[in-house]
């Protein structure tokens, strides 16, 4: 099979989250199964431009309609890690991409639809007919709509597109200049229930709702929260519009790519070690405390790494911070959020606990530190208020560092009570509370650095459980791979 990705992010050179790992991940997977996939990417001036090879213009001149003009586009191609990808470079004030970072600017719906009308225009013209084309999150959903209203009359009637919904907080949710800009025009059209219209604010259109009510096959990252996202209030406004579309609407747990996140041979830490070799952890621990100035004593160390977002219940890591510290433990946060509410609180306690040699806070984006911290941790902390998958507490299994994470989305699915669940003793692979409160995460932190002063045997049971769950691409693969079977024109 032939997929396109059309993605805001790529692992690892335009990553703010999860879903820039999962596009790498689940493009190698597929790779590796002998399907070919491409990329397609806007070319940021803030991407990690050492990761991608070969990087060269392919296209000059791809000439992009926009409002009643139009704006010329260069298009670059790189290897990253191996993947084919295309970067839409956009030639016009604007500077949609060239702003020092990925989001968090007043016109991001009309950059990314900018961002679908080009890639729209790019596989047109070059003449690209993909079997698949594999959207994720807001910033693509005007993609399936722009194929099904405009472009499948211009000879791409054979594509089908598959939504993948990371995160349903965000949805681009603006004004009809977005329709103006892409041609779609006919507002009267659009702000329509069964089409693009928000279900609560009648003067704006949703470009996530207009992705799910277009696509052929919509998902979201694991299936405990596609229960919510329909069943519960997580759906963030959008369960009516999943409720009609139920029919093709599911959850596929994301993976993890287990040849970036191996510590058999990760490139950013000093001792390599596997299940059957735990000791050789200890030599990450010894690194990140050498790194961070954290003083050498008999004690875990709790992490948090992580974007500092209200979605990760941001109450509840600092709450964990000050317990894990009374309770004799050291702590580590690495964290970076678009919020500067948030940011300047934990700029705060970072100067307040300054002298704390017990305890670390490194406010931003590092991906090394990422890897040697979940090296380096025993225990890693995940309190999200929700959570769509979260790889985070998969990732720390990998490296063997205790999962303590609330009961919400994928963390259902994937972290199991050492002590209450009914999962065989060789699955239970961490600790899980329910209740979003300082007592519901002492529960269970409490538990977690209680076995590992007291039954260091145990503790030892429990990292090699949590090593030793699967949580690689190999099975989730297989699951897009039906559905893109399904889904295909024949
Ligand atoms: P989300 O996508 O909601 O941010 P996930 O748990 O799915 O949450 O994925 C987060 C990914 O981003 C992980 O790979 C994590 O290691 C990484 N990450 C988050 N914050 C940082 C940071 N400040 N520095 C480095 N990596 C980070
Ligand atoms: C989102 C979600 C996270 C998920 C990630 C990748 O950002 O918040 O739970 O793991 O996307 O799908």
């Amino acid at each position: 099979m032939y997929i396109v990705m059309v993605s805001a992010e790529l692992a690892p050179v335009a990553k703010v989250g999860g879903l820039a790992d999962v596009v790498f991940g689940l493009s190698r997977e597929l790779e590796v199964r002998g399907h070919a996939v491409e990329i397609i990417l806007p070319k940021y001036d803030c991407m990690w431009h050492d990761e991608i090879w070969g990087l060269h213009k392919i296209w000059e001149n791809l000439w992009v309609p926009w409002y009643g003009s139009g704006i010329s586009c260069s298009v670059w191609f790189g290897f990253v890690h191996g993947r084919k990808c295309f970067f839409i470079e956009p030639h016009s004030q604007d500077n949609f991409f060239h702003r020092g970072s990925f989001y968090g600017f007043h016109d991001d719906p009309l950059r990314f639809a900018f961002f679908c009308k080009a890639t729209m225009e790019f596989i047109l013209k070059s003449n690209k007919r993909p079997d698949i084309i594999h959207c994720h999150d807001w910033q693509t959903g005007l993609v399936p709509v722009l194929l099904y209203e405009i472009y499948a009359r211009l000879g791409m009637d054979r594509q089908r597109v598959v939504y993948t919904i990371h995160n349903f907080k965000h949805q681009g949710v603006t004004g009809e200049a977005v329709l103006w800009a892409t041609g779609l025009c006919r507002p009267e059209y659009y702000f329509h229930h069964d089409r693009l219209l928000d279900n609560f604010n009648h003067t704006a259109i949703n470009l996530m709702k207009g992705g799910i009510v277009y696509s052929n096959y919509v998902n979201t990252v694991s299936p405990h929260h596609s229960w919510e996202a329909r069943f519960s209030d997580q759906g963030y406004g959008l369960e009516q519009t999943l409720a009609i579309h139920h029919y093709k609407f599911g959850g596929i747990l994301n993976g993890v790519d287990y040849d970036v996140w191996n510590p058999e041979i990760d490139r950013f830490i000093p001792s390599h070690y596997n299940v059957w070799n735990v000791e050789g952890k200890y030599g990450n621990k010894d690194a990140l405390r050498d790194r961070l100035w954290l003083r050498k004593e008999y004690k875990p160390i709790v992490a948090y790494v992580g974007r500092l977002d209200a979605q990760k219940g941001v109450h509840l890591i600092q709450h964990a911070m000050f317990y894990a510290l009374e309770r004799g433990a050291q702590f580590v946060l690495l964290g970076a959020g678009g919020d500067r509410g948030i940011n300047n609180h934990f700029w705060h306690l970072k100067h307040y606990l300054n002298d704390n040699s017990d305890c670390h806070m490194e406010i931003g984006f590092n991906e090394q530190l990422a890897h040697l911290i979940y090296a380096g941790a025993d225990i890693c902390v995940v309190p999200s208020l929700f959570e769509p998958c979260g790889l985070a507490q998969m990732i720390a299994m990998r490296y063997g560092s205790v999962p303590v994470v609330r009961a919400v989305g994928g963390l259902v699915d994937t972290v199991f009570d050492r002590d209450h669940s009914d999962r065989p003793l060789e699955e239970r692979n961490g600790y899980v509370f329910h209740d979003a409160d300082f007592r519901g995460i002492e529960s269970a932190l409490s538990r977690a650095i209680g076995l590992w002063f007291d039954y260091p045997k145990e503790f030892r049971r429990l990292i090699s459980n949590a090593m030793s769950a699967d949580y690689s691409w190999g099975q989730s693969g297989g699951h897009y791979l039906a559905i893109y079977e399904a889904t295909r024109c024949r």
